[in-house]
């Protein structure tokens, strides 16, 4: 599919982070023009600022695209997803161990079938660009071939995907295992043939602690320090069941992240996927080597796992962004994902601020997989994965935010009440991708 090189102009309202807006929301974090232009060529951002500035300099058939006062912004930036776990989404309670045996591993066992693998990884990506999300960094299952289906369909939509093969060796069942050695081959393999290939980067991706060997950690290690530019993904410290666990797994550790880091897996690039159950030396060394947390709400609220602790990722620094973590996770819809992030805030008597959410959402998740200055904002220079905010996508939305007065107060509003509806159109290198329900 090529890009199209024509100049495009869309004129609009514009939202993008310069910086994290923190707890105060820093008028210096963001730039916001409430009559914007967004010019795109080539697939890139060429220059974006206040319409009345910007429309005079313009070659004079440039096409002009009206949003009226929809708001664009770039697209969402998902820190955690799994897409095997597509179809049990929304599925039974229970708490992570036991939802793990009882929907999850029974699921990607089917995706040693890759002809099954693809059309999920087809519907899983559809899934994402109706919900605005166009970056996302994913785990696949054991299987090779769910890696190779997955990356052909990012490919043919032209996405910007992180993704890998999980690496399982123990206490799963045994069509889902693999070995030290054959993880550490198919992971060599893949990254050889799809790291860096268009906008793609590879994930090693070891599942967590309780299902790799010490020899497999190793081995994830060594890859790790074999191809530095490729990022790490895993969970940590979900469940307090499942801390127990890794506790006597590896009696010698100091604590659960103590185990990843032994192997050399904590660094920048690495995300895990919750960070629930840390103490503060933990948050000390995650900050230090500047490894992120993706902060995963409504699969936390999902599976009652806990509740993340901002303020003390705050206080030490530690990198966070925004994850869904579906299937575990109960939406798909970063919107929606914010939206339980405001509350489980707000559960801990802590806060949440709207800027910051969407900062979360778009830089935050681009600056956490190592992307920024590619994705995760509008500047120029930058590639034009965006999105358009429909700020009348309901009744009730429609009528909440003519009555707000601030862009806080708006964006407030659209993570409360939104989800796909709100997302009206979704552009991958400056071509519209798909049109929400709305349209
Ligand atoms: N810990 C290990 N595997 C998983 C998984 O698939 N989902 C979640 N939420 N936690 C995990
Ligand atoms: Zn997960």
């Amino acid at each position: 599919m090529p890009v199209g090189t024509e100049l495009r102009a869309h004129r609009g309202a514009l939202l993008h982070f310069r910086a994290d807006p923190g707890a105060v929301a820093d008028p210096a974090s963001y730039e916001f023009f409430a009559d914007g232009l967004l010019v795109v060529a080539a697939g890139r951002i060429k220059a974006m600022g206040p319409a009345p500035e910007l429309l005079p300099g313009l070659p004079q058939d440039t096409r002009i695209i009206s949003h009226g006062d929809n708001i664009l912004m770039p697209g969402f930036v998902d820190t955690h997803v799994h897409y095997p776990q597509t179809d049990i989404i929304a599925s039974g309670g229970g708490e992570l161990l036991d939802w793990l045996k009882q929907y999850t591993f029974p699921t990607e066992t089917t995706f040693a079938d890759s002809l099954h693998a693809r059309s999920v990884a087809e519907f899983f990506l559809d899934e994402l660009l109706r919900n605005g999300t166009t970056t996302a960094m994913v785990f696949c299952t054991v299987h090779r071939g769910s890696v190779e289906e997955f990356f052909e369909a990012a490919t043919a939509r032209q996405l910007r995907m992180v993704a890998g093969k999980v690496l399982m060796d123990r206490n799963c069942p045994p069509q889902l295992r693999d070995t030290p050695q054959s993880g550490e081959r198919d992971s060599r393999e893949l990254i050889e043939r799809w790291q860096n290939q268009g906008r793609l980067k590879y994930a090693i991706t070891p599942r967590f602690a309780a299902t790799s060997s010490e020899a497999q950690l190793q081995s994830a290690g060594r890859l790790a320090r074999e191809f530095p530019e490729c990022l790490i993904q895993s969970h940590l410290a979900e469940n307090r069941a499942e801390v127990a666990w890794v506790r006597e797994l590896f009696p010698q550790a100091r604590s659960y992240l103590d185990v990843y880091d032994h192997y050399g897996l904590v660094r920048e690039r690495a995300v895990y996927a919750h960070c629930l159950h840390l103490d503060a030396a933990d948050r000390a060394r995650m900050a230090q080597a500047g490894a992120a947390a993706a902060f995963c709400p409504s699969s936390n609220l999902q599976l009652g796992s806990g509740l993340f602790d901002l303020a003390a990722a705050d206080g030490a620094g530690m990198r966070f962004a925004m994850g869904t973590d579906v299937g575990a996770g109960s939406s798909f819809s970063m919107l929606r994902t914010l939206a339980a992030a405001h509350q489980v805030a707000q559960l801990s008597q802590q806060s949440l601020p709207a800027l910051r959410a969407f900062y979360l959402a778009t830089l935050g998740g681009a600056r956490a997989l190592g992307l920024e200055g590619k994705v995760g904002s509008l500047a120029v220079g930058n590639e034009a994965d965006f999105i358009v905010l429909d700020l009348k996508a309901t009744p009730l939305i429609a009528r909440r935010t003519a009555q707000a007065g601030s862009l806080a107060e708006k964006l407030l509003i659209l993570m409360m009440l939104g989800d796909e509806r709100a997302v009206s159109q979704t552009y991958i290198l400056g071509q519209l991708q798909a049109s929400g329900v709305a349209a």
